[in-house]
């Protein structure tokens, strides 16, 4: 493999940009709201009591309006045109949490900066304790295109080990009024393997979910992040730590019971109903497209450089109103790096690896994981993951990388 092409460099000052990528151009904004913090979630989000006075959704907006400025005015003196936006994402933290006008006054702020692609696809994510029918309908009538609900479970005692406050009904009634609403795109999100789940539970999570009419599932095992509640509750002997062989169970009979009901995986942790269920932001995330993150911690990344904003929503602010992106730091790709996000992100993907991308050294080590049916050489000169070499994705990029 080459050396990097230009030298990785990190600092606090303002990421340089060279062009646009050339791939599709993708917004995501970070909403940094919860009502209250789930024991398992380490994402840069926080509650009204931690926030105090220093911060609050209006002054998020205010300083998500100047970022959306300033990114619009630094991508304008590109070589390139900047791209019209073929998708948009508003993630959290609880994004719900604004309301039905929070969520069409951001997406306003966005369309205020930048051009919506003609058939641009609009995502929110939603918890659905915070959702109503109003507030559907009000979301779609903005412009949004689809919704991503936290069901996470449909048993009650799974839900509280999780500290989740919605009852087990409420995501699928949130999933039916959002369909009712118009949405024709509709994902709930799965968490697998948390303490104390057994089969049955998870088989009543599932048969919710396909009660549910929706055309795209995410299901994730539970990941015990270092510095959570439950991180500690583990450490401390309360609750057993995931078992491996327990999580690859789990995920074959999630995937059998999707595949049954005609939803096909397209990357590992996530399912579609067909070719327009499935998300194309996320895929511009796999796929090494270009994205603006806006909003506290979001990460950017365009034409191989990549930078990451401030995290408190009040230092967000500050560095917004000071002019300038409110970076914390960036980095310059180098090849080697590249190298090695094509390969952890595509072989994921149903579609798999290119294996022309891969370095004439890997040749071995293709060789290895398809003698040990982990993936196979498809027509199209693709890697592709078996159903086993899914369980063992991890396994299969560390030894295409070794
Ligand atoms: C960070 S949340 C944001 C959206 C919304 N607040 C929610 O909870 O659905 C996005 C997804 O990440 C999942 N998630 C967060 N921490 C996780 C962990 N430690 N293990 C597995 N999934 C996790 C959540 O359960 C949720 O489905
Ligand atoms: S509601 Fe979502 S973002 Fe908020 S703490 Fe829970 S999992 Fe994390």
């Amino acid at each position: 493999m080459s050396s990097p092409a230009a030298p990785a460099c990190t600092d606090t000052s303002a990421p340089v940009l060279n062009d646009f990528g050339g791939g599709p151009f993708g917004i995501y904004v970070h909403v940094p709201f919860c009502a209250t913090r789930c024991g398992y979630c380490d994402f840069n989000t926080y509650t009204a009591g931690e926030l105090g006075t220093s911060a609050s959704p209006q002054s998020w907006l205010d300083a998500l309006r100047g970022e959306l400025a300033t990114a619009a005015r630094k991508f304008a003196a590109l070589p390139s045109t900047t791209p019209e936006v073929a998708t948009v994402f508003v993630g959290g933290g609880t994004p719900s949490l604004l309301g039905g006008d929070g969520l069409a006054a951001v997406l306003d702020a966005v369309r205020a900066e930048f051009t919506l692609a003609a058939g641009a696809e609009v995502t929110t994510e939603s918890n659905p304790e915070s959702t109503s029918p109003e507030f559907f309908e009000r979301i779609r009538a903005a412009g949004f295109t689809r919704v991503s609900l936290g069901m996470q479970s449909a048993a009650q005692h799974v839900l509280r080990v999780l500290d989740r406050t919605h009852t087990p009904g409420r995501a699928v009634a949130a999933a039916r009024e959002a369909r009712a609403a118009g949405f024709d795109h509709v994902n709930l999100d799965l968490i697998y393997g948390t303490p104390g789940e057994r089969d049955a539970d998870l088989d009543a999570s599932l048969d919710a979910v396909l009660g549910a009419g929706v055309d795209h599932v995410s299901a994730y095992s539970l990941i015990v992040e270092d510095g959570t509640a439950l991180a500690r509750r583990v450490r401390r002997g309360e609750l057993p730590a995931p078992d491996d062989d327990v999580l690859a169970a789990r995920y074959e009979r999630i995937d059998a019971r999707l595949r049954a009901a005609g939803l096909g995986w397209y990357e590992v942790s996530n399912w579609a109903a067909d070719e327009a269920a499935v998300c194309r932001h996320n895929l511009g995330y796999w796929d090494g497209g270009d994205w603006l993150g806006a909003g506290p911690g979001a990460h950017s990344h365009v034409g191989g450089v990549r930078w990451w904003n401030v995290k408190h929503p009040a230092r967000y602010a500050d560095r917004v109103g000071a002019g300038g992106l409110p970076a914390a730091g960036w980095e310059a790709l180098g090849a080697d790096e590249r190298y090695l996000e094509r390969v952890m992100l595509a072989v994921r993907l149903r579609s798999g690896l290119p294996l022309a991308d891969l370095a004439p050294s890997a040749t071995p080590a293709v060789d290895r994981v398809v003698t040990d049916g982990l993936a196979v050489r498809s027509e199209d000169d693709r890697l592709v993951l078996t159903d086993c070499g899914r369980l063992l994705a991890d396994g299969v990029v560390r030894e295409l990388l070794g």
